[in-house]
């Protein structure tokens, strides 16, 4: 007891990573309060050190600090704060919670707790922001699409922020550019890197007339307070934002545009988008394939512009259904899936790892290819998650009437169609549960082909090697469900 007493009494500095170090300063709290060393003995200092101990070197004790669910959440929401108070603030309290004030985080009024949870609130309101008003510009690289966005929190919440965008935009590649750091999304992992710098975002990748168009649908003029506005959307984001270029006349008009939401309020349909599917469904129950197909061509696409809606293709009671992201061009045109470049990728592929084409059944998460037009080139782009739960209801229906034993989802858009969830492909590439689906039949997960064609040439071999494994696994499995 008395070793500990002087070990407390003698001052500590804990270095930490600039930035947000939450395991460091997890680390570091665990073991000085296994120590016992009181919070007026230990400086936390985040400005220059890469290495997470400073002059305290002491083994320590990797016991857990048991605290209470609010202390340990409220910690992470804290820790990216820019008070350089944040870790004292916050050992004093964990200190305190463990030396005979347990249920401090219900007294509202202590000044700490007071302190702390305003702190946690202005990290929670930055980490809005970003979510809400970060804007991806597209670049193209030699390895093709890429999407470039320059944002400067008020805090130090990239790495907080991140994997909300990894899950809203799993499928595409990313970079998040902050004057302290950058977030890489490469549609597998999620990588930090150095500070980045507004200018290497593209000014404009054409994509301006969408940002604005979609802002001015979902702009409600009704709600229009112009200051509350302002607060909420500080004029600081509006240079990243392209639609922010429609507020001014928005507002002008605002007064009109209420009356007139007024006045055709009675004729907007009750239900919104994503449940057109079921809409078109509600008075039909197809009793076959052949008959949910006879409905699905007839359904008007949720984004105009395609030809035709693509339909699946295979024998019924296939043992192994592929299910892909949507149509391509080719597809389109030919009416059916995996035509284009990305399917004769996919032949070639199944064909050497030994699975028949012609006996599995091939089908997409979307069934009408979605683009924009680029001159006279339509250039494939990613369905939302809305589309895809607008398109869900039929692949459910499709995998019931083909009853397959294995579905394999090749990419993000298949894992969200089939599981409801932004899984990224590396994380559970392999077997998988569809529990969603009631697991009637087996999942297995594996990239995208179109994922390979993208690629630098020298990543490509050892991908493509990897596809074959995996297609050659779905082989293995298939032969084991369909004995
Ligand atoms: N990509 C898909 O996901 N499906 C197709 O049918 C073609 C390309």
């Amino acid at each position: 007891m008395a070793g500990a007493t002087s070990r407390a009494a003698s001052a500590r500095t804990i270095l930490l990573r600039p930035g947000a170090d939450l395991t460091g300063f997890r680390d570091a709290a665990r073991r000085l309060a296994a120590e016992g060393v009181p919070p007026e003995a230990v400086t936390f200092s985040a400005e220059s050190a890469p290495s997470l101990f400073g002059d305290d070197a002491s083994p320590g004790s990797d016991a857990p600090l048991v605290l209470p669910r609010a202390v340990t959440s409220l910690i992470p929401s804290v820790v990216p704060h820019l008070d350089p108070e944040r870790y004292g603030l916050l050992y004093a309290l964990i200190w305190r919670v463990l030396h005979g004030e347990r249920h401090l985080m219900e007294v509202a009024s202590d000044p700490l707790v007071h302190r702390l949870t305003r702190m946690a609130k202005a990290i929670g309101r930055d980490l809005h922001k970003m979510h809400a008003f970060l804007r991806f510009r597209r670049v193209e690289d030699p390895a093709g699409e890429r999407y470039v966005a320059w944002f400067e929190p008020d805090h130090h919440i990239l790495e907080a922020a991140a994997p909300f965008f990894v899950r809203r935009f799993a499928g595409m590649r990313w970079t998040i550019l902050t004057p302290e750091g950058r977030a890489v999304w490469d549609g597998d992992t999620l990588a930090y890197g150095p500070p980045g710098s507004r200018a290497e975002v593209p000014e404009g990748d054409g994509f301006e007339a969408g940002w604005q168009t979609y802002y001015e649908t979902t702009f409600n003029p009704a709600r229009v307070n112009p200051k509350a506005m302002r607060a909420e959307m500080p004029k600081k984001y509006w240079r990243n934002m392209p639609e922010t270029a429609a507020i001014p006349a928005l507002l002008r008009g605002a007064a009109d545009r209420t009356a007139q939401m007024i006045e055709r309020e009675p004729t907007l349909p009750a239900r919104r988008e994503p449940a057109r599917a079921v809409a078109a469904m509600a008075d039909q129950d197809p009793k076959s394939l052949d008959e949910l197909n006879a409905i699905i061509r007839k359904t008007e696409p949720l984004v105009p512009g395609a030809t035709q809606a693509v339909l699946g293709e295979g024998p019924i009671g296939a043992t192994v259904a592929f299910v892909g992201e949507q149509p391509g061009d080719q597809e389109d045109l030919k009416g059916r899936p995996f035509v284009g470049p990305a399917g004769q990728l996919l032949a070639r592929a199944m064909a050497e790892a030994g699975i028949d084409r012609e006996a599995s059944y091939l089908t997409n998460a979307v069934k009408h290819f979605k683009f924009t037009l680029r001159g006279k080139r339509r250039i494939h782009e990613k369905p939302t998650a809305g589309e895809v739960s607008h398109y869900r209801w039929w692949l459910d229906r499709e995998l019931d009437f083909v009853a397959p034993k294995l579905v394999v989802a090749l990419g993000a858009t298949a894992v969200l169609a089939l599981t409801g969830k932004a899984i990224p492909i590396t994380r559970a590439r392999g077997p998988f549960r569809f529990d969603r689906l009631d697991n009637r039949f087996q999942g297995y997960i594996t990239v995208h082909p179109s994922y390979l064609l993208r690629l630098p040439d020298e990543a490509k071999e050892e991908a493509y090697a990897a596809f074959i494994t995996d297609l050659k696994r779905i082989a293995t499995l298939g032969a084991e469900l369909a004995a």
